[in-house]
């Protein structure tokens, strides 16, 4: 049940849509003010009144229910007490009810929303720079999907440009097919390094032919391409199977190359290109852009006019509501760009496309070097979270059963929330001992207090009754308001498109249930505390392994 919008239903203010006063609602900074706040300030220019008189004015209106027990304004603030009772019932039948459905809505339902992520460069290394856009597009990719709407996911494959020519031609001249049938994506790379490092003149220009060839679909030149873009894919599809990640399009910037022309006949249709030494550009200068590159002087064309194409081609063929593109910040300008171009176009949908940049990864000093080089693949970045994973669970509980799958679950875990639980746009360094904390703010301690619950579930016999119109204490209602609080966590994270609200909130249920957890007898608790307890303990277990899975971690039974 979502609380706060029963609140946002309940108040009416002249010019304020009840959207807006769902979102400006807030959690008071302590209990003892109320359990939910709606700040007045924000309303004080549109009404023309002070936040205080807002406040005042509100609660005189507001009418009270079985839940809502109590409103107070202070300072400006518009406190809401809840019915602990009432609350209580309500959130225990609703979690208890909806198991892996609990946090989940249909507000989507109809709408249609693209996800561009992860989109990696056929040849190139699949490294510690594409985990954020992996994760963060597959966590939005689950969440979306959990609010009811269609969900596409689109790898925007890298697979255009002149470094297929160069890969050609260092295979030809260093390659041998077995080898690299075997070394898949690894072997590709380095022929791929070596070039850049031993080409001569001759070699470019040779490089440039093959490009050509590729270009033309010259038979050979295309097989080496799709064998080279093959290898790719089995590899990073391998690692996607891990991360629980799917897509439901791979067409990348090559599907293109038939759409372009008649986004460029357009453009030169609306008087919108122009002419730049040769090439042929739409200029940004009015909206404080350098110009937006479509043709080279050679006829090329360029990343910016495959977006282009690639947009119009999904706003045709999926109809989104939305479609998002989670790309590194490094590439603000670029999306800025397009989506000028789009609107200069007289696309209504520009609006509609949206930029989600995710800040920089780095590896924590001494960290850097792997087996394959300079570069850290995403791949050892796994193993070695999963090894470390293996090291510290045989330490602490050596007996344990199924060590290895249970350390894979959180060496896993542990990659993914340590790209996901800081705001995407910062930049973080990864740091394995941080991720793997058990103490930290982590997946690790987030699955260990699952176990835990998990483990006092397991004993008491899996009652599945709960006792009702009990008065819950201080602690055991923390955990309740944590658990009411996740269908609102799950919409904000939608919104903001933020998985990393979801990984804090799991968090902070987590720190509230071990809080509980430490004070609270719960088998041995006496009359109704005991169902209460253990209905509550399943319930906040529901509720962490909802907010888990939704970012793609799966929570081990025993830890
Ligand atoms: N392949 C690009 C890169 O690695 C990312 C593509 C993002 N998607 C897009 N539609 N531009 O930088």
């Amino acid at each position: 049940m979502d609380y706060k919008r029963h609140i946002a239903k309940g108040l009416k203010i002249d010019g304020v849509s009840e959207e807006e006063i769902y979102s400006a609602m807030a959690l008071p900074p302590n209990s003892e003010m109320g359990d939910y706040a709606l700040p007045c300030f924000k309303f004080a220019k549109i009404l023309r009144k002070s936040p205080v008189a807002i406040a005042e004015e509100l609660k005189n209106s507001y009418v009270c229910d079985e839940i809502i027990s109590e409103v107070s304004a202070v300072n400006g603030y518009l406190n809401f007490k809840v019915n602990k009772i009432a609350l209580t019932n309500a959130v225990l039948s609703d979690v208890l009810n909806s198991g892996d459905k609990y946090g989940s809505s249909t507000v989507g339902k109809g709408k249609t929303i693209c996800i561009d992520y992860s989109s990696v460069n056929v040849a190139k290394p699949f490294h510690i720079g594409h985990l954020s856009t992996t994760v963060i597009g597959g966590a939005l990719y689950k969440i979306f999907r959990f609010l009811g709407y269609n969900v596409v996911g689109i790898n925007h494959l890298g697979d255009y440009g002149t470094q297929f020519g160069k890969l050609i031609c260092a295979y030809k001249r260093w390659g041998d097919r077995d080898e690299v049938q075997k070394g898949g994506i690894h072997a590709i790379n380095d022929l791929y390094v070596r070039f850049n490092t031993e080409a001569t003149a001759e070699m470019e220009s040779e490089a440039r032919e093959y490009f050509r060839l590729i270009e033309s679909g010259d038979k050979e030149a295309c097989e080496l391409f799709e064998w080279f873009k093959s290898l790719t894919l089995e590899y990073v599809k391998e690692i996607y199977a891990k991360l629980n990640i799917t897509f439901d399009s791979y067409a990348g910037e090559r599907f293109y190359t038939d759409k372009m022309q008649p986004i460029i006949d357009e453009l030169r249709a609306k008087n919108l290109l122009k002419e730049s030494e040769g090439a042929q550009i739409v200029d940004l200068e009015e909206y404080g852009m350098p110009p937006c590159l479509i043709l080279r002087s050679d006829g090329a064309s360029l990343y910016a006019t495959r977006d282009l194409a690639a947009a119009v081609y999904r706003k045709n063929t999926y109809d989104f509501y939305k479609c998002l593109y989670v790309v590194a910040y490094q590439q603000n300008l670029h999306f800025k760009q397009f989506f000028k171009v789009l609107e200069l176009m007289g696309k209504p949908w520009a609006k509609d496309l949206v930029h989600v940049a995710y800040g920089m990864v780095s590896l924590e000093d001494g960290a850097m070097s792997t087996r394959k080089g300079k570069v850290v693949w995403l791949e050892d970045v796994i193993a070695r979270c999963e090894e470390k994973a293996y090291a510290i669970i045989d330490e602490k509980n050596h007996a344990l059963e199924n060590k290895k799958q249970i350390a894979q679950t959180v060496g896993l875990g542990a990659v993914i929330f340590g790209a996901l639980y800081n705001n995407k746009i910062k930049d973080i360094t990864f740091s394995y001992d941080k991720v793997l904390s058990f103490e930290g703010e982590t997946s690790v301690y987030v699955q260990y207090t699952c176990a835990r619950a998990n483990s006092v579930l397991l004993k008491s016999g899996e009652d599945k009754h709960f006792a009702k119109n009990y008065e819950p204490n201080a602690q055991e209602f923390e955990v309740i308001k944590a658990i009411a609080a996740f269908p609102d966590v799950v919409s904000e994270a939608a919104e903001k498109y933020e998985p990393s609200v979801i990984a804090r909130a799991a968090v902070d249920l987590a720190q509230k249930y071990n809080k509980f957890y430490i004070d609270c007898k719960i088998l041995t608790a006496e009359g109704d505390s005991k169902p209460f307890r253990l209905a509550l303990t399943r319930a906040a277990l529901q509720t962490l392994k909802n907010a888990l899975a939704l970012l793609g971690i799966g929570v081990p039974e025993k830890m």
